[in-house]
């Protein structure tokens, strides 16, 4: 039985007018779809001091779909990944440190004194998960994801999994979040990224989220390559705007997902987490038609300079054995 207003429309289309008549129509149906965050903008432009880098928390579905995610990544039971993103959440000592920073810190006439992970609650699950050595983040702004993985690494070293974390920023006055008790497992490395990196021997973990331009992130993965092991796990904050972690994965045999972040009661369409990962039962898969064109359009807009020519990974261990 269609409604009253479905009847209506079914007889308009009918009509050689009704392309006309159904402009409204049309216009409503579109609008719906955007409406619910257009209506978060006038309250935040008044109440919001942050101008980037903006905070808030993920729906509840869309926490769901990310442990969902980091399972199919991890191979762990979906309730084991919804646990890790429990615990982050359920952090008070996390949320009032990073409260009190933000009040005393250089950026608080720029910030608001909330503390909300969004997508990053699935970085901290990655570590939970994986227990890396080393987890390396480029690009550390105020540093929320700086307390986020050393708080994730202080928890693993207290089940036995000892690890350290390695921000860099250019920007000398970022990481201020990253202070007491989270930097006895971590520390920031000022300048630029690609000479950071150089000087960092072996990467577990490693989160791109510095200098956004296409160029500069695949000169970060091509840098990190040789240091990263076959088993390591890289996540990208700016596969939503590029595919360069996308190709990059293509041409080294990687996995790649893209888990699309979906924030609540915020305007901010939301980024999300691309995920290049080596699956153990794949090691010797000849590379597909997919990942040859990936490589020549990786190559061909790789500045020459900053090619490695060790373009094989060294082994490292992720997912390490219990320390003694
Ligand atoms: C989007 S913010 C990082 C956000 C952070 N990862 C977080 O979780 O909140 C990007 C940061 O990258 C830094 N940056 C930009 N270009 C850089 C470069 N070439 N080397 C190092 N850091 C850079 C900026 O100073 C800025 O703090």
């Amino acid at each position: 039985m269609f409604s009253p207003k479905k009847m209506v429309k079914r007889f308009l289309v009918q009509t050689p007018v009704g392309g006309f008549l159904l402009m409204p129509f049309r216009f409503a149906t579109a609008l719906r779809h955007y409406a619910p965050k257009l209506k978060y903008i006038p309250s935040w432009t008044f109440s919001s001091r942050e101008t980037t880098n903006f905070t808030y928390e993920i729906t509840v579905k869309n926490q769901e779909y990310l442990a969902h995610t980091v399972s199919v990544v991890t191979g762990v039971p979906y309730s084991t990944a919804a646990g890790y993103l429990r615990e982050i959440q359920e952090d008070e000592n996390i949320k009032r440190h990073v409260v009190e920073r933000v009040r005393k810190g250089p950026k608080r006439r720029a910030s608001d004194e909330t503390c909300a992970f969004g997508r990053r609650v699935g970085w901290y699950a990655f570590v939970r998960i994986l227990k890396p050595r080393v987890v390396v983040e480029t690009g550390v702004d105020k540093g929320l994801g700086s307390v986020l993985l050393c708080a994730a690494l202080m928890r693993n070293q207290a089940e036995g999994f000892p690890g350290q974390y390695f921000g860099t920023d250019i920007n000398p006055d970022a990481g201020f979040l990253l202070a007491e008790p989270y930097n006895s497992v971590g520390r920031i490395l000022y300048g630029d990224s690609i000479q950071s990196l150089q000087s960092i021997p072996s990467i577990d973990l490693f989160v791109n989220d510095s200098d956004h331009s296409a160029q500069y992130e695949r000169r970060e993965y091509e840098t990190i390559a040789p240091k990263l092991s076959n088993r390591g796990l890289i996540l990208g904050d700016n596969c939503h705007c590029n595919d360069v972690l996308a190709d990059f994965s293509a041409m080294r045999g990687r996995q790649f997902v893209f888990f699309r972040e979906e924030p609540r009661d915020h305007w901010y369409p939301g980024g999300g987490i691309g995920i290049s990962f080596v699956r153990d039962f794949f090691p010797t898969q000849r590379p597909s038609a997919r990942a040859l064109v990936a490589e020549e359009r990786f190559h061909s807009a790789l500045d020459a300079d900053a090619l490695d020519s060790d373009r094989f990974p060294s082994p490292v261990m992720v997912g390490q054995s219990k320390a003694e």
